[in-house]
């Protein structure tokens, strides 16, 4: 069957990388977590003390950045590799949370995510989430999809799934650290987040996995019937 890109862009928690994941699984295609790059970028300029308004420093730190994605079978989906080291779990830590809109948000930090991003592309059969994947990364990819959630609802899901780890987090931390980042997000001046002119809208507020999984897969389906040349 033709292979496609599926492109998930959209505001914080809002399911994005789930619903990615499931649609990959089904597909038997390839799920790319773009956050986790900027994520990992962030953790490496912590690690290293690289200023982010710095441009300079920002354009040098990067030529030490190798990041890679390595299959991981427990989980059936991939951890994120930053020089060879997995950091897939220190990665989504409040500390990174609280400063990676700020990183992702420099202009030498998204060309090299983005001309990463892209080269993982060319072998189409992918499925890829993040904020800017439907209009700046792919912006002919075959299928775009705008998630979106109640902000309760994503600040309800989010704090289930941090207080597992983090004992001590609370509702109102994860919930301005989400309005922060989406603001951040939103007005930054290159490639922010917005919904892509093509890109199909689906609120995910009031269904359950299977429901959005069947939801998505129709319009895949749709889209790969509606290329087929006769
Ligand atoms: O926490 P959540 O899963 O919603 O976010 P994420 O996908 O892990 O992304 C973390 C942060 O990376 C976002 O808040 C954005 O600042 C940045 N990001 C971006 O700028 N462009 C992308 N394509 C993906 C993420």
């Amino acid at each position: 069957m033709k292979k496609i890109i599926i492109t998930l862009d959209g505001y914080s928690s809002c399911g994005k990388s789930t619903l990615a994941k499931q649609m990959a699984r089904a597909l038997n295609y390839v799920f790319i977590d773009s956050g986790a790059m900027y994520r990992a970028i962030t953790l490496y300029f912590i690690e290293h003390a690289i200023d982010y308004t710095n441009d300079t420093a920002v354009q040098e730190a990067l030529k030490h950045i190798n990041l890679e994605f390595d299959y991981n079978e427990s989980t059936g989906t991939s951890d994120i590799l930053l020089n060879g080291r997995n950091v897939e779990n220190e990665i989504r830590e409040m500390r990174i949370s609280n400063l990676v809109s700020d990183v992702a948000a420099n202009q030498f930090v998204r060309e090299f995510g983005v001309a990463q991003q892209q080269k993982m592309g060319l072998q189409k059969g992918i499925v890829m989430d993040g904020r800017d994947i439907g209009t700046t990364v792919f912006p002919k990819a075959e299928l775009k999809i705008f998630v979106t959630a109640d902000p309760a609802i994503r600040v309800a899901r989010r704090y289930l799934e941090l207080s597992a780890k983090n004992p001590g987090i609370t509702k109102e931390e994860v919930q301005a650290n989400l309005a922060m980042r989406d603001e951040i997000d939103s007005t930054r001046e290159f490639s922010p987040l917005r919904k892509a002119d093509d890109a199909v809208v689906l609120d995910n507020s009031h269904l359950t996995r299977e429901e959005q999984l069947k939801t998505a897969l129709q319009w895949v389906n749709e889209k790969i019937n509606s290329e087929v040349v006769l």
